[in-house]
């Protein structure tokens, strides 16, 4: 959601910040725009639409300046267009701003400047902090930006430059995500590390509410009462390569192939000796003999993934698990307290609903332990335990590789909690450990198999709706399948669990209508066999996953996906793989693109 880039230094400007832009596009945009200090005065080019028509407006412009800040924008405020594009100027022509959040008092400062004598273009809530900031300019752009931002209600990451100061520039934020690149005579601020990391792998996070002010050569960051914070640089270990498709036609495909290496990056270094060994977070046995309960919170693809933990936690450790949406939970004064583990999954770290119903937890004195992908992440950093996936950076907005290994330290947390708490024995205890272990060699099979599923997909891709059934953890993994195949294909599709479907979902299904059935789960096979056998009667065509072993499915189901033969409790970490690769191509036939589906932010840093 939102890409801000900003740069200053010896070089030009606008070709730098353009391509930091294409580095934060799998962030979901619908517009774009440059303004560079140039000549004397601030130029601002911007456009709806890709960032090619950008780069072709750019081009017929002489953009020559050395400083310069810009925006992606993915619409909240005002419908995609060239007005509401950022960067956003002010009246006087002397500030521009890029922003990404949202302002929530913005009809009270638009009035309030309106009174003044400011008028407004867009329609955007952005708007209001160009003028803002011109308004308490004083010729001091540092205080104009600390007075604004103690006025501004509501979330923001800020690139802000003046035309009275064409050697600075200024950044500030809360709430949304902002980091700064130190370069060597040169400096850079960005939503997300893969925009600078060709120009520099040392970084600070910034931290709510300050204010970073970067020249070619220094960069200083001050509190909200000005005082100078001393900042610890962030030194990126990931290489270019990472964050770059590396011959693969789209993202998504590469990083499901990266899926059992990140797998093995992610389990391997939690066992040691045979032992699950935890030993970044501190969960004590009494602590887990007292507890009351556990909240585990999340978005989107993340959610589902804590869907799969409450499942194991459940069934491994015996504690009661809840499992929540962060938008809905956050709202709805839920009860905790220090009795209580709140468990955070995201993938980024800076999804805007779960870093609040992160703060709401701790408020309320639950103990917060979070899932992470990005390091130093806004939920990394408030979380009071953090354990990471080691994924690698995820491009694609389609999420793959992050859930694998969302789903891989779940397991390992369940494990642990029920070795802890005397609810498993060792000997179930070092079967599961195997499993884990050969879950990146699996995982590597069921890649292989993706021809089968091409072959079912370019068969299939015309379908106008697609039903996913499955039962207990399969019903977890149906969710996400089928949450999958929409984001990306388009199609219609729900999940239903395999038993509900005939309380009002089985209407629907007529000749012709496809469904997906994940069977991994050897006690409840029949029952899925009988479900299959009602949709079937009545016209339905089945696409059925399930271990080698399962001979009888083939019986049932029009095409069978074959997984290799793993315990159904580890098995949603390979049969996953199968569902995203259908998705994949479902949408690959159909021409979707796949890695920037429409609508969608890989990032969901505004509520
Ligand atoms: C967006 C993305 C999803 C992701 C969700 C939660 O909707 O498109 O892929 O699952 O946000 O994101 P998080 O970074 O918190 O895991």
């Amino acid at each position: 959601m939102c890409g801000i880039v900003g740069y200053i230094g010896e070089r030009c400007a606008a070709p730098i910040l353009i391509n930091g832009l294409k580095k934060l596009e799998y962030r979901g945009y619908d517009s774009a725009g440059v303004a560079v200090f140039d000549n004397g005065a601030l130029k601002v080019v911007k456009c709806k639409g890709r960032l090619k028509c950008l780069e072709e407006k750019v081009a017929n412009e002489t953009l020559e300046g050395k400083v310069g800040i810009g925006h992606t924008r993915w619409a909240t405020h005002g419908e995609p267009n060239d007005v509401n594009s950022h960067p956003h100027i002010s009246n006087s022509g002397k500030i521009a701003v890029v922003h990404n959040g949202i302002i929530e008092n913005y009809i009270k400062l638009k009035e309030f400047l309106q009174s003044k004598g400011y008028n407004f273009e867009s329609d955007t809530d952005t708007e209001v902090v160009a003028h803002l900031v011109d308004y308490n300019y004083k010729g001091d752009l540092k205080e104009a930006v600390m007075s604004t931002i103690s006025e501004l209600e509501g979330s923001y990451a800020l690139g802000v430059i003046c035309s009275d100061c064409p050697d600075m520039f200024l950044a500030a934020r809360k709430d949304s995500p902002l980091i700064v690149g130190l370069g060597r005579g040169e400096n850079f601020i960005a939503s997300d590390i893969p925009a600078i990391l060709e120009h520099t792998r040392d970084i600070y996070i910034l931290e709510d509410k300050e204010i970073a002010v970067l020249d070619k050569d220094n960069v200083k960051v001050f509190n909200i009462y000005g005082t100078e914070v001393k900042k610890e640089v962030f030194h990126v270990n990931w290489d270019v390569a990472a964050a770059e498709k590396s011959g693969y036609k789209h993202f998504m495909m590469k990083e499901m192939c990266e899926e059992p290496k990140v797998l093995k990056d992610t389990i391997s270094p939690r066992i040691k000796d045979g032992k699950i060994v935890l030993d970044s977070i501190n969960i004590e046995p009494e602590y887990l003999e007292n507890i009351n309960r556990i909240h585990i919170v999340a978005c989107g693809t993340a959610y589902h993934a804590g869907v799969v933990g409450k499942y194991l936690i459940e069934k491994l450790a015996r504690i009661p698990v809840e499992v929540d949406v962060a938008s809905e939970f956050r709202y709805r004064d839920p009860l905790l307290s220090d009795k209580d583990l709140v468990i955070i999954i995201s993938q980024s770290g800076e999804t805007i609903d779960t870093l609040f119903a992160l703060r709401e937890s701790k408020r309320k004195g639950a103990r917060v332990l979070s899932i992470v992908n990005v390091v130093g992440s806004s939920i990394a950093r408030e979380s009071d335990e953090v354990l990471y996936t080691w994924a690698g950076p995820e491009i694609a907005v389609a999420s793959t590789k992050a859930y694998n290994t969302q789903l891989a330290v779940l397991y390992l947390i369940a494990c642990d909690f029920a070795k802890k708490r005397g609810t498993i024995d060792d000997e179930q205890l070092e079967r599961i450990i195997e499993q884990l272990k050969e879950m990146p060699s699996v995982v590597d099979k069921v890649l292989q198999n993706k021809e089968a599923i091409q072959k079912f997909s370019s068969e299939h891709y015309n379908a106008k709706s697609i039903f996913f059934i499955g039962r207990g953890l399969d019903y977890a993994l149906s969710m996400e399948g089928s949450l999958k195949l929409k984001e990306i294909s388009y199609i219609h599709s729900e999940a239903y669990a395999g038993g509900e479907l005939k309380h009002g979902t089985i209407a629907l299904i007529e000749k012709g209508t496809l469904v997906v059935c994940p069977m991994t789960q050897d006690d409840l096979l029949e029952k899925m066999i009988s479900n299959i056998r009602e949709v079937k009667a009545r016209g339905a065509v089945v696409l059925a996953i399930t271990q080698e072993k399962n001979k009888e499915v083939e019986k049932v189901a029009d095409v069978v996906i074959k997984i290799p033969d793993v315990d159904p409790l580890v098995a949603p970490i390979a049969a996953i793989t199968s569902m995203q690769l259908f998705a994949y191509y479902m949408a690959v036939q159909k021409g979707c693109d796949v890695d920037k589906p429409r609508n969608l932010a890989k990032s969901v840093t505004v509520e």
